[in-house]
């Protein structure tokens, strides 16, 4: 048994903040900005939260696959910027959608969230436990950046994907995934309820810290490592794959990505100009793009492959089948 997409969706902020008005907030401009990561805008959320977005991407999602919410029996959320501590996420979006049969839980992986996400969902469709998943990647980075902090403000943007999954007979692909929780450091944030207590000035503790280039280093390096590693375990090569959809946080580590594949940039989908890194949420929003754009086309073959903090990453082969 596989597991196949039968829908997808995804919800950004209406609100849209350019490379000068980021400008405006921090020394930088917008060439500095498009020629070091691609990035030309993102989506800020005002009104919105993870869990607002997560409920409308899911709600497009459903309307897109074209099934009664009852039929869900799993509903995974990847983020790790919920508004609230409890209930998750995946609880607000079951009483949204209506799927009162579905259980529900969230998973904290950063950026690799959808992937890891998505290969739980499949663990338990390919185990026969459930037959149809709805998975979710959603996050607002904008509450957790240091709007002060020029090496990371420009990177990210909010936004909300998601994909209702579901078992089906055909190819059955094993996922490749990892962390390296000793280099934890290079890329993380402190508890919500740390920052209201410590952190009114711009750099303290409760917001992102990176170090942007250790970070780079790495993504270049597991990336193509996790895509060879997880063809090799379905004894496939990068001819058999039509699309590398790989987790949207710079345009030069695609590019490195592709270059060491040696596959050439067109199979790497790009949108992050329009959204920045939006986290769990970048590849499930990209794959809802290709999907709508008449891009992706039924009976190709992707590579999903995602990289963040942990450190962790993730790689997983799907057919398009819808
Ligand atoms: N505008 C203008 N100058 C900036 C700047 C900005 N927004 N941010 C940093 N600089 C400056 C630095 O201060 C430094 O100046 P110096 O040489 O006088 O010290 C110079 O630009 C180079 O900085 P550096 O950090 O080496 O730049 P970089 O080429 O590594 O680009 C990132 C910085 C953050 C864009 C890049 O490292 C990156 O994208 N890393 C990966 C981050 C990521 O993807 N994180 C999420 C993963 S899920």
């Amino acid at each position: 048994m596989a597991e196949i997409i039968i829908g997808t969706g995804a919800a950004v902020p209406d609100y849209v903040l350019d490379n000068d008005g980021v400008a405006e907030m921090v020394e930088t401009d917008d060439a500095w900005i498009r020629e070091r990561t691609g990035i030309l805008q993102r989506h800020i959320a005002k009104e919105e939260t993870a869990d607002s977005l997560a409920e409308e991407a899911a709600c497009r999602a459903m309307a897109d696959a074209g099934i009664a919410p009852e039929r869900i029996d799993l509903i995974v959320v990847a983020t790790t910027t919920a508004r609230v501590r409890m209930p998750c996420v995946a609880c607000r979006v079951q009483e949204k959608i209506g799927a009162k049969q579905a259980v529900c839980f969230d998973l904290n992986a950063a950026c690799t969230g959808f992937v890891l996400a998505y290969q739980t969902a499949t663990a338990y469709l390919k185990a026969g436990i459930y037959r149809t998943a709805l998975v979710i990647g959603s996050d607002c980075m904008s509450q957790v950046i240091d709007w002060g902090d020029r090496s990371t403000c420009i990177l990210f943007g909010d936004g909300a994907g998601a994909a209702v999954l579901q078992r089906h007979p055909g190819l059955d692909y094993l996922p490749v995934a990892g962390a390296d929780g000793g280099k934890g450091e290079v890329l993380s944030c402190q508890a919500l309820y740390e920052r209201q207590s410590f952190c009114k000035e711009s750099g303290k503790s409760g917001f992102l810290h990176m170090d942007g280039q250790a970070v780079f280093k790495f993504a270049v390096r597991k990336v193509p490592e996790a895509i060879l590693e997880v063809l090799e375990l379905n004894g496939l090569t990068i001819e058999d794959i039509d699309w590398f959809v790989v987790h949207q946080a710079n345009r030069r580590i695609i590019e490195s990505v592709a270059r060491h594949l040696g596959v050439s940039l067109e199979r790497f989908p790009v949108n992050l100009q329009e959204y920045g890194n939006t986290s769990a949420a970048s590849i499930p929003i990209l794959l809802d793009e290709m999907k709508h754009s008449g891009q992706l086309k039924k009976g190709q073959r992707l590579v999903i492959a995602g990289f963040g903090a942990g450190l962790t990453w993730g790689a997983s082969i799907l057919d398009y089948e819808h």
